[in-house]
């Protein structure tokens, strides 16, 4: 499974990438607001890192009119780009439109099985289910991304599921066993993968022991 990182924040994204950790970036306009910087400057930044995987970008019209001019200007910007659509009606005609047009669609906020099924068949590349947000209001995102995955296995529909809204390493490792293509998360979540008090105990005591040999 791969991972991407779900963040606007340069040095973060760059940290992840000098670690091999990742292997694409998304952002919706949450994430990118909380950085204080204009979002061409930021899209420029992440362009020059992540030169070998795609970076989702999501358009803000609500029309489908709008959402095709903005993603085919999004597009425009680098062929790594990814636009990201919300699952509403006006987003399934945008998604058909820009898709056809050969443009790489992820259509986003996905809480059901029956949207993830729509959104394949109006041609998006991807489709992510929000798994914590799901969990935040007392069901279960994992339940969802493995409804999907079956779904897409039984139909054979080769639209990748980027699981969202990632929240913690046990997401990561249920999502990779039940065959999840992919799964964005914040910096933060990557460093838990990273770390464990045992490795770091044992790094510890090797340094120490290597102090008692003979110099
Ligand atoms: C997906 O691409 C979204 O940006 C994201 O995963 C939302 O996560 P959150 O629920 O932690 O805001």
């Amino acid at each position: 499974m791969k991972i991407f990182i779900d963040s606007a924040n340069i040095a973060d994204i760059r940290a992840a990438y000098d670690m091999g950790a990742i292997s694409g970036v998304t952002t919706n306009p949450s994430i990118i607001s909380r950085e204080n910087r204009k979002f061409d400057d930021i899209i420029a930044d992440v362009t020059e890192i992540m030169v070998d995987g795609p970076i989702f970008a999501e358009v803000l019209s609500l029309d489908a009119e709008g959402m095709i001019e903005e993603g085919k200007k999004l597009a425009a910007i680098n062929k790594n780009i990814v636009v990201k659509i919300p699952m509403i009606p006006e987003g399934l005609k945008a998604v058909k439109a820009l898709s056809s047009l050969g443009i790489n669609v992820c259509v986003t906020v996905i809480f059901s099985a029956p949207q993830a099924i729509l959104a394949a068949n109006a041609g998006a590349r991807y489709v992510a289910p929000f798994v914590g947000r799901l969990d935040d209001i007392g069901e279960n995102g994992l339940d969802l991304a493995q409804e999907i995955r079956d779904i897409f296995d039984a139909q054979g529909i080769d639209t990748m599921i980027v699981a969202a809204s990632v929240r913690h390493p046990v997401h990561v490792v249920e999502l990779a066993k039940m065959g999840v293509d992919i799964a964005t998360m914040p910096f933060k979540v990557i460093m838990q993968m990273a770390k464990n008090p045992n490795t770091e105990g044992a790094v510890k005591k090797f340094l120490e022991d290597w102090e008692k040999v003979p110099k």
